[in-house]
């Protein structure tokens, strides 16, 4: 702030007298490579990696026209959104976005990287949501999934409760009137199927957030409430969120439960089949109590616990899906036994077909969150290469599906400390340190985070091999657990009244704009509007209706 180091009062006029008498020097000479030298180099990197178009005036006119006529012919969307697919990427900052682009387009050794799109960057509408919670400015996964699956936002480490519910009061979070009803349950009331889908733990706060109603997001099982030491001894007869999964009305009412977290399902005296042991204290078997829950009319129950099991499965003979492939979080893309654990690709395809079963739509929830944890570490390439698989998983659920009848909505829940700082040259590899400080002539990363576990004084890190996918970027701060960031976060949305994403709002009117369009929960409510312009599956809805009215008038003459 202080320009040379000179007082405050003193800088001010040095500054506007050099901004009188040599303006580009006063201003360029706070960047760290004016000078001859690093100019030329900088010129020479960047034609090695873009294509000679861009230096011309013309190249740029073109693409600005060419998006621009793209998006005079975008028409929006109306009717009814048949179907829902919303996809959370955990800790998914546009940090991350920005990085995880140019990662992909890096691994591919594409030229021009940094023009990349993901999957979902290139849907139709985009808005920003403010992640703050009722008592923290910076949220956490529990609170955030309260606002973006129920649409209430509440207090930081509860889900699915309102604000009036502080951090384990489990009495409050079991009074109705204090309980958020889940956006899973409007679907599952009209008549939808419901999924979820997360490559965490099952009963982490994220997919939680679909299903359950505790006042503190640890308590997955009756052991984490039992060795709490900060829980009250009466919230121990108080369903933990594995059992709310199996108990109540919206978790044994979806149809697909897929991730990881076996060991809160089952007792710790047991194994599972990867010789693991489980973590419930009162001896039940969830599991098998899920599989013996009393479906009508014949439905199917199916329970898989690895990739070639999922693989085989018959999804068209399945009603209802349980997959539990890890004992704990599933593993990181780019570390995983891919014989043993599916991919998100793989779950959100399988979720897909058995949810596409019902005649009134489905709603999908899938989480990408292993972005959040690797994240957490500083491990920056595990976080971006997550953050590819989301896009990948987003990319195969649009082909699978129709923009006519199905609303995809693609955000996060909070951000993430990274940043991508420097004046790298065009395609400077985004896990590189192409810069270097000019206060100490040591070369610094493009990637670090502000705090986090990979704190150490400065030094010298050219010799460090920053490539490694478990690499811990720089931090700035001593914490033994990266925190996440309150900066907002993106919001994406493809197929019916996706534009009423467009915009900055509060997290919680998410779930509001998909009960609009899909025609469930509260926003079923609502005045419907555009109805002239309604899909033609829309115009036929009130025509028979219209149909239908008429044989009633007639009938009751
Ligand atoms: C990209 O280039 C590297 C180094 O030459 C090579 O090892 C890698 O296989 C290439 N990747 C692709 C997707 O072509
Ligand atoms: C799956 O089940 C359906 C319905 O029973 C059957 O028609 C189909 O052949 C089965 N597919 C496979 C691959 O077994
Ligand atoms: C991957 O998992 C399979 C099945 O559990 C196992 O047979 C194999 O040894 C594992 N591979 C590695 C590299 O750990
Ligand atoms: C940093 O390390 C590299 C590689 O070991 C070395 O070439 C360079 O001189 C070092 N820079 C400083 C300022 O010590
Ligand atoms: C960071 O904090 C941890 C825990 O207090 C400590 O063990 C570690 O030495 C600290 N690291 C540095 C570089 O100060």
């Amino acid at each position: 702030m202080r320009p040379y180091g000179v007082p405050c009062t003193f800088a001010l006029s040095i500054a506007t007298a050099l901004l009188l008498a040599a303006t580009t020097d006063g201003i360029e000479i706070r960047h760290t490579d004016n000078n001859a030298e690093n100019i030329a180099a900088r010129r020479r990197a960047s034609n090695e990696n873009i294509s000679p178009d861009e230096n011309n005036k013309q190249f740029w006119y073109d693409a600005g026209n060419n998006l621009l006529r793209k998006k005079l012919n975008l028409e929006r969307q109306y009717g009814v959104a048949k179907n829902v697919i919303f996809f959370i990427g955990d800790g998914m900052s546009i940090a991350t976005l920005t990085s995880a682009r140019i990662y992909m387009g890096q691994t591919k050794n594409n030229t021009g990287s940094e023009k990349e799109m993901l999957s979902f960057e290139k849907f139709p509408f985009t808005g920003l949501s403010k992640t703050y919670c009722v008592d923290s400015q910076v949220a956490d996964s529990a609170c955030s999934a309260t606002a973006y699956l129920t649409g209430v936002k509440g207090n930081i480490e509860t889900i699915g409760v309102s604000g009036t519910v502080t951090n384990r009061d489990c009495m409050a979070s079991n009074e109705p009137a204090n309980q958020a009803v889940s956006s899973m349950r409007w679907a599952q009331r009209a008549g939808k199927r419901t999924g979820v889908v997360s490559n965490m733990r099952v009963t982490h706060a994220t997919p939680a957030g679909a299903y359950a109603n505790v006042a503190q997001r640890d308590w997955e099982c009756d052991n984490d409430v039992f060795i709490d030491e900060l829980a009250d001894k009466s919230c121990r007869t108080q369903p933990d969120i594995a059992r709310q999964l199996i108990e109540r009305e919206t978790g044994r009412n979806l149809n697909v439960i897929m991730g990881g977290g076996r060991a809160k399902f089952f007792p710790n005296t047991d194994k599972d089949q990867q010789n693991l042991k489980g973590q419930r204290r009162d001896g039940r078997d969830l599991i098998k109590e899920w599989l013996e829950i009393d479906r009508t009319s014949g439905a199917s129950s199916a329970y898989v616990t690895d990739r070639s099991q999922l693989k085989s499965m018959n999804t068209s003979e399945t009603d209802y899906l349980l997959g539990l492939f890890a004992s704990s979080h599933m593993s990181y893309n780019l570390l995983a036994n891919k014989t043993q654990e599916p991919t998100l690709v793989e779950m959100t395809e399988a979720a897909i077909e058995v949810l596409s079963k019902g005649d009134a739509g489905y709603y999908l929830f899938v989480e990408g969150g292993l972005i959040d944890w690797a994240h957490h570490s500083n491990m920056a390439q595990l976080a971006l290469d997550e953050a590819v698989m989301l896009s990948k998983a987003v990319g195969r659920a649009a082909e699978l599906t129709s923009r006519e009848d199905t609303l995809i909505v693609v955000t996060s829940d909070h951000s993430h400390t990274m940043s991508i700082n420097g004046y790298p040259h065009r395609g400077s590899d985004i896990l590189g340190h192409p810069k270097i400080a000019v206060t100490d002539n040591m070369p610094y990363s493009t990637l670090s985070y502000a705090n986090g576990p990979s704190y150490k004084a400065r030094y010298n890190l050219s010799d460090d091999k920053t490539d490694e996918p478990e690499y811990q970027f720089p931090s700035m701060l001593n914490l033994t657990w990266e925190t996440h960031g309150g900066d907002d976060v993106a919001v994406f949305a493809s197929g019916p009244w996706a534009h009423l994403f467009v915009g900055n709002y509060e997290q919680n009117y998410i779930p509001h704009a998909i009960s609009y369009a899909a025609r469930m929960g509260p926003g079923a409510e609502i005045e419907r509007k555009h109805e002239a312009d309604s899909s033609s599956e829309k115009i036929f809805v009130s025509s028979s209706l219209a149909a239908f009215m008429t044989l009633v008038a007639l009938l009751l003459r």
